[in-house]
This record gives C-alpha cells, sequence and structure tokens, in this order.
C-alpha cells in the first residue's frame, strides 16, 4: 500500500481512540488496582511494550487481545529486520512490518523499529559486498526502510545499530566492521537522522544492564558519539537475563550514568529465562528479576519504558536459543499470567511491588508419615513484615549446587510424593511472599524412604535428538508403565561411554557412578498409570571425534 493511503487510515483509526486513549493518558487519571499494566505504565509516564511475531499476530485472538490490552507500546520481533525487509538488493518487502505498524495503531501503541545495522538476520548479498558498495547499500537500506514510516504517527524510535560490541567490550569484528571501520557506527545514525529527523535513534546491546566491562564500552562509545555531534537519542539495554545467572549489578546506577551524558534509555528486549522444568520457586525469583528491572526504569526519570521480548511462553526465542531453559515471559504456553506479571502489573502500581522484605526463615520441619516413595513434612509457619503477605512455601532437596524442588504448598505442611525407595534425602522449606520474595532456608531434616515398592515393570526408550564434534543430546527417553498397576516413581539406568560426562538434564535427576548413570523421575513425572509415559532428556559431552552414545537402557 502507498504510505499516505496508509496514514489515512491510521489517522481514521487514531481518532477513534481518541477518547480511550484519552482516559489514561491525560495526566491525574489514576489507575485502579486492577487495571491492565498499559494504563499502570501510563500513569508513571513510562511505556510497556512487547515484541510481537507475524505468525501468532495474525493467527491467534488470545495473543492479539492480551497484546493489545495490556501493552502500549510494540517492537516487531523479527518483521523489521533486514532479512524481511530487503532480502534482495533494491527489493523491498513491508508485509510483516505492515502488519505489526498497522495493529499498533490501531490500538493506540507506539512501535519502536528494530533494526536496522545488525551481523545477523542480514541477507549474504550484503555481506559479500565490498566497502563502497557496503556504506552504500547501508545509506540506501536505511533511508528506505526509516523513509517508509518517517511520516507515520506511530513508529517513534529506531535501533539504528545493534550488538556493536562482542561479549568482551571490544568492537565486534562483523562483516560491518571488518568491512567498513568503525565508522559505519555514524554513518548509519546519520542517514537515520536524514530519512527521518523527528525519530528517536538508539543503540542497542545485551549484556549492558549493570556496569561492567562491556556496558563501560558502550558508555564511552556514546559519549564520544555525541561529541562527534552524531545523533545518539537513545541507548536500549536489552535485558536477555537468566534467573542462574543472578540479578546483574547496579542497573539503575547503570541507567543513570548514561542519562546524565543526555540520552534516553530504555530496556528493550527483557526476558528473564530459567533452567526446565519451571516450578514455583523459580517463577518467585524470575518475578523478583521482572520486578527489579521495572523499578529500576521508573526510578531513572530518563527512563521511557520496557519491552518484553514477546509475551507469552508459547512464542519465546529462549527455548530455540539456550538448551534447555525456557518460561522466560510474563504469561504461561496457556496465556495464563504467571507471579512475573503479577511482579511487573504492583511494580507499575506503585503498590505492593515495593515491599522487598523477605519473609522470616520457616522453623525446622519434622518429617512424619515416611514410606518408600512419601513423606508428610510439617514446620512452624514464617512471618512476613513486607505487606504483601505470604503466598506459599517450597521444599527443596539439599544437593549441593542445584537443589531440586520436591514440593510446595500454601501452608506449613506438606505430603512429599514421587520419592525414591531406601534413599536419604536432606531437604529444608523456603517461605515466599506475594511480592516474589524469598525467605532464607531452613534448617535441614534428613529422612531415609523404606525399602520396595514404588519400582515395577517398565520399558525404555532412547533417541540420540542431535549430536556434534564434542557431544550430544538425548531426547525424548521415554519409561511406559508396561505393568497391570500404576508406578509411584521409576528408575532408569544406561552405561556412558569412556570420557563422557553428562552436562544437564531435564524432567529426571541424574547421578553418575564410574560408568552407571542412574536416572529418577522428577516428582512430577513420578505418577504413571499403567500404560502412561515419561520422559526425559539429558546433554553429555564427550572427548572431540568420539562417536559414541551411551546404551544399555533399563528401567526400574
Ligand atoms: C531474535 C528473535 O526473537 C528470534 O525469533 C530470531 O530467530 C532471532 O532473533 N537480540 C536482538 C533480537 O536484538 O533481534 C533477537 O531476536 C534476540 C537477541
Amino acid at each position: 500500500m502507498p504510505s499516505h493511503d496508509r496514514s489515512r487510515i491510521r489517522t481514521l483509526a487514531l481518532a477513534a481512540l481518541f477518547g480511550l486513549l484519552a482516559a489514561f493518558l491525560l495526566p491525574g487519571t489514576s489507575a485502579g488496582a486492577s487495571a491492565a499494566l498499559r494504563q499502570h505504565a501510563a500513569a508513571r509516564g513510562k511505556f510497556i511494550g512487547a515484541a510481537l511475531a507475524t505468525g501468532p499476530l495474525a493467527n491467534e485472538s488470545a495473543y492479539r487481545d492480551i497484546a493489545a490490552a495490556e501493552f502500549n507500546q510494540i517492537t516487531a520481533e523479527n518483521a523489521m529486520k533486514w532479512d524481511a525487509t530487503e532480502p534482495s538488493q533494491g527489493r523491498f518487502t513491508f508485509t510483516g512490518a505492515d502488519a505489526v505498524v498497522d495493529f499498533a495503531a490501531a490500538n493506540g501503541q507506539q512501535v519502536h523499529g528494530h533494526t536496522l545495522v545488525w551481523h545477523s538476520q542480514t541477507p549474504g548479498w550484503v555481506q559479500s559486498l565490498g566497502a563502497t558498495a557496503m556504506r552504500a547499500a547501508m545509506r540506501e537500506h536505511i533511508a528506505q526502510v526509516v523513509g517508509r514510516y518517517a511520516d507515520d504517527p506511530a513508529v517513534v524510535s529506531w535501533d539504528v545499530v545493534n550488538e556493536v560490541f562482542d561479549d568482551s567490550g571490544n568492537m565486534r569484528t562483523s562483516f560491518w566492521y571488518n568491512t567498513l571501520g568503525e565508522s559505519y557506527i555514524a554513518d548509519a545514525f546519520r542517514a537515520a537522522r536524514a530519512a527521518d529527523p523527528d525519530a528517536r535513534l538508539c543503540i542497542n546491546d545485551y549484556n549492558v544492564e549493570g556496569i561492567n566491562a562491556k556496558s563501560t564500552a558502550m558508555y564511552n562509545l556514546v559519549r564520544t558519539l555525541r561529541q562527534q555531534g552524531v545523533p545518539v537519542d537513545c541507548v536500549g539495554f536489552q535485558g536477555h537475563l537468566a534467573i542462574q545467572y543472578g540479578f546483574p549489578g547496579q542497573v539503575q546506577q547503570n541507567m543513570q550514568r548514561f542519562a546524565d551524558l543526555g540520552v534516553q534509555v530504555r530496556v528493550t528486549e527483557l526476558d528473564i529465562r530459567m533452567v526446565m522444568p519451571r516450578d514455583a520457586s523459580k517463577d518467585a525469583t524470575q518475578a523478583t528479576y521482572y520486578r527489579d528491572t521495572v523499578n529500576a526504569c521508573l526510578a531513572v526519570t530518563a527512563c521511557a519504558g520496557i519491552t518484553i521480548w514477546g509475551f507469552t511462553d508459547k512464542h519465546s526465542w529462549v527455548p530455540d536459543t539456550f538448551s534447555g531453559q525456557g518460561a522466560a515471559l510474563i504469561y504461561d504456553e496457556n496465556y495464563r499470567p504467571k507471579p512475573a506479571y503479577t511482579a511487573v502489573h504492583d511494580a507499575l502500581a506503585g503498590g505492593t511491588g515495593s515491599d522487598t522484605t523477605p519473609p522470616t526463615a520457616p522453623g525446622t520441619p519434622v518429617a512424619s508419615g515416611v514410606t518408600a516413595t512419601t513423606a508428610t513434612l510439617t514446620w512452624t509457619p514464617s512471618t512476613d513484615a513486607g505487606g504483601s503477605g505470604l503466598a506459599g512455601y517450597t521444599v527443596h532437596r539439599e544437593q549441593g549446587s542445584t537443589d531440586p524442588q520436591l514440593g510446595q504448598s500454601a501452608g506449613p505442611s506438606v505430603t512429599l510424593t514421587g520419592l525414591s525407595p531406601a534413599t536419604r534425602y536432606e531437604v529444608y522449606v523456603r517461605a515466599r511472599d506475594g511480592a516474589g520474595n524469598q525467605s532464607p532456608a531452613s534448617a535441614t531434616v534428613a529422612f531415609t524412604t523404606a525399602t520396595g515398592g514404588g519400582g515395577g515393570p517398565c520399558a525404555v526408550a532412547a533417541t540420540v535428538q542431535t549430536q556434534w564434534g564434542n557431544g550430544y543430546v538425548v531426547q525424548p527417553v521415554t519409561v511406559t508403565n508396561t505393568g497391570a498397576s500404576a508406578l509411584n516413581g521409576w528408575t532408569v539406568t544406561f552405561a556412558l561411554p569412556a570420557g563422557h560426562t553428562v552436562t544437564g538434564s531435564w524432567n529426571a535427576t541424574l547421578t553418575t557412578s564410574g560408568q552407571t548413570v542412574t536416572a529418577r523421575n522428577a516428582a512430577h513425572n513420578a505418577a504413571l498409570a499403567p500404560g502412561a509415559t515419561a520422559t526425559f532428556g539429558f546433554q553429555a559431552g564427550r572427548p572431540d571425534g568420539n562417536t559414541a552414545t551411551p546404551s544399555g537402557y533399563a528401567c526400574g
């Protein structure tokens, strides 16, 4: 569609929505406690956004409904990247980009254009150009893509360059840098400014959320570029975080030092992944990371807002990119809000999100009714002084660096199921409050399950899903109850070839002794009705050149 037609339709849609928008954009309008995220964000002068993918946007009404209701800012997850907008030289295609912009305009949302110059998702024809032709192609691409939306009121900002640093904070030796030198960065910003003098122009990167060597390199680059008159208006912190790596240090201070250079800052691609399987305690930790990110932005005037990289675990790049990890977003795969949603909501609402006081540690648990596969634990309740109230407890097995969760409860007692027979367990309890704060661990209690029971007739089949020079993934390993009665717990053993090491597993707990690996059910897949199956998987490393994989799978 020619761009003047696009603008006219846009104007009508905006006019129709004006009354609705005014209701929450006007100063002094306060958002009710249960209002959508976008209303609370607008009341705080911030945006709350989501990256949208064109597939579900076209095909799923639940996806569209939440995207429209909860967010006031949109980024195209892929549709505005070079491989989508100029797949071959001079042939521009905006079908996906327009679909995202039209959706945003129809719902009174602003669009952040992502991304113009990046080393990834850029067609081969660009990468193989010589210096003069590459610089010309970059300028032309920016002129066409930014130019298309320059008069479109919905599109307000752009990631002009993305990920120009490597992980240590040196210039990334991408084809851009290798062919054009560092000057491509300034050139790209100048071309974007020429194509749309009103758009806010950003530089965007990952692992720059806290104060570290890479964010300091970014800080120095932005300062230098601005001293040289290069139009850098904004710095984007992607925010691809993981609960197993800890929350970055000094996020608010980092945002503030960029703000002090005179640029706007924003969190552009927030997601907070976990090692799967998901459980209540990981959800609670994830919620605190979301809360702390939102609170950092709220505390810095120059922080414009936060974009979450998707919103539902049904559509997220994380499981495809980070092996064995997932559940990084604020809605689950069935579009149900997670504790992370509540944390973002409450932080934006300025209510219980400001509770950072964890509950006290629970009393030492007492074990009773121990059978081959079950045990009941009871403890003295925690108290919570933070104001958001106790939300529940999780029970963990003491097992070194990562302690698996065995159960959870709302009150101070739980019956654990799916335990392995004749096994010593040392367990402790943690409490969490409504804002996601976790208490310190209680003292531990040890008990040993009775022998017998639990195991039974079962069959096992294993598939090597993928392998590479020095490693492989076995998935699924399928355990089938071949007996006539229900199983409550199962064990699989197999032989690990010499020199191999198990580096990760999911949906079972693996222990290695010599060359024998024993995989025990997780709590959630212990119970198997006759004929039912459970699956788990694992990853292993092996010496370079070795092509062996495990054998001798047995189930009991
Ligand atoms: C990711 C998308 O989410 C995936 O769908 C795609 O396959 C690869 O790119 N940094 C960025 C984003 O700037 O564009 C990336 O998005 C995630 C990392």
